[in-house]
């Protein structure tokens, strides 16, 4: 019957078998064990030290919740969904092997603001691997970038030939971007790092409790001030799926670029094997799955934000049962963005770089056309005028089938006599890269020493 629920006293009928499986949590929140159990402790501790429970009582508490761990880890715990979720799994086998002592637990406490702290405790830990996996790729890129200093590419607007770089500034390009991807996880793990446990069901609790001492076992900073808005905020995974979706975007763009670079018609890099799969029918394929597994995994990532959002969004203060519905996007959205940049971090570190191509690339398509009309505004004309006079010569080459490079110096002065021979030197791909020696630019110098910045934490 209903007695062996831990909340059973006031039901006279058993739960519907299929009821008690739709409304259970356990199947994904038993991830939640080791926080559920150091939560306990903590509190525990906390009771005793305030005199709430018998000192005996928390000695007993402790001893077995820390064999239940172990249970756990030993894969000897059996998980029951009739006891729905992780918190009364746990407190129930407590109870079951402590006895008396195992049901003092849950005094001053509710499993609303316990599932509010394992989940903070959880996505705690899980923010500090993250950004362990974003320095791994970041280090990658960094070495890309330091064997790809002298590596020309042709850089693209409208995805149409626009100015020669150098690869390495392009792969620093994502270094800002996962830089920037790493702070926000660093100031979302602010706000998740605030200790919610004491706001009981919502209102507080009468019992006597030191939340401070909790938050210190704990290794919180902080605890929340409002109780009804301790038990029903989710902001803080909110935020953590806001900053892994803007992450997993950046990973999708890099992807896209990645697949690109490695078609028959780029041919810039080419990844290794390792990394790709072949065609059960076209002998001569090598796939590119990882990026394109990368990319599509973006959409789950998307959708993880969108279904809490959803879940949150009319939801009346304060804990409701839709919250549970917390988890399973949270947790996948760890999983994919641990992944991604696990395995993007290897992959960007044995790519090889078709450094011949991209050159060759790169001085195609009237790339340093905007380096004729700064010439011609050194020379003294209005940057609209040397504009229209480099678009003209671009024309006259279109038409001739011929590259700006190959004109003479007469065809040059057809379209300004301001023109001279010193021209020559300054159309070539490697001269466009480094005259643009400014901060932030992809000259040579520039990007060495922004590599030896990122390199020393800045
Ligand atoms: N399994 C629940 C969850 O994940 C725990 C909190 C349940 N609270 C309650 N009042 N039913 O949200």
């Amino acid at each position: 019957m209903s007695k062996d629920k831990l909340w059973g006293g006031r039901f006279t009928q058993p739960t519907d078998k299929f009821v008690e499986e739709f409304t259970a949590s356990i199947q994904f929140d038993k991830r939640l064990y080791h926080q559920d159990i150091r939560g306990s402790i903590a509190h525990a501790r906390m009771l005793g030290k305030q005199g709430i429970i018998p000192l005996e009582d928390v000695e007993q508490i402790v001893s077995g919740l820390r064999k239940i761990l172990e249970q756990i880890e030993a894969g000897e715990f059996d998980f029951s969904i009739s006891l729905e979720d992780i918190h009364m799994n746990i407190e129930a086998r407590l109870s079951a092997a402590i006895g008396e002592a195992g049901k003092r637990l849950h005094t001053g406490r509710s499993r609303n603001d316990q599932v509010a702290l394992d989940i903070r405790l959880y996505l705690r830990d899980e923010i500090v691997e993250i950004t362990t996996y974003i320095d791994l790729l970041i280090d990658s890129l960094l070495n890309q970038a330091e064997a790809n200093l002298d590596t020309l590419m042709p850089g693209f607007t409208h995805m149409q030939t626009a100015q020669p770089i150098l690869f390495a500034h392009h792969m620093m390009a994502y270094v800002e971007m996962f830089k920037r991807d790493k702070g926000r996880l660093e100031d979302c793990l602010k706000r998740v790092n605030v200790l919610p446990l004491g706001a009981g069901a919502l209102a507080g609790t009468t019992f006597p409790i030191d939340r401070e001492y909790v938050a210190e076992q704990l290794g919180f900073p902080a605890i929340t001030r409002n109780s009804l808005d301790a038990v029903s905020d989710r902001d803080f995974a909110l935020e953590f799926l806001s900053d892994a979706s803007i992450l997993m975007m950046h990973l999708s763009r890099f992807s896209e670029e990645l697949i690109l670079w490695s078609t028959s018609a780029f041919q810039f890099i080419e990844l290794s094997d390792g990394f790709c799969t072949g065609s059960s029918i076209m002998p001569q394929k090598k796939n590119p799955d990882v990026p394109e597994l990368v990319r599509g995994k973006t959409g789950r990532v998307y959708g993880n934000l969108m279904a809490m959002l959803t879940v949150m969004k009319s939801l009346p203060l304060a804990y409701n049962k839709d919250m549970q519905e917390d988890k399973e996007p949270l947790f996948d959205s760890i999983d994919t963005v641990k992944g991604s940049l696990k395995i993007f971090a290897d992959m960007i570190r044995e790519m090889r770089v078709k450094s011949e191509n991209m050159a060759k690339a790169a001085g195609q398509g009237f790339s340093t056309a905007t380096d004729v009309a700064d010439y011609l505004v050194r020379k003294g004309l209005a940057f609209r005028d040397a504009h229209e006079a480099v678009g003209k010569a671009v024309a006259y080459c279109v038409e001739k089938q011929t590259d700006i490079t190959d004109l003479t110096l007469a065809e040059w002065q057809l379209f300004s006599d301001k023109i001279d021979n010193d021209i020559f030197a300054c159309c070539t791909v490697a001269a466009s890269v480094n005259a643009r020696n400014i901060p932030g630019g992809t000259a040579r110098e520039r990007v060495c020493a922004e590599i030896l910045k990122v390199r020393a934490g800045n």
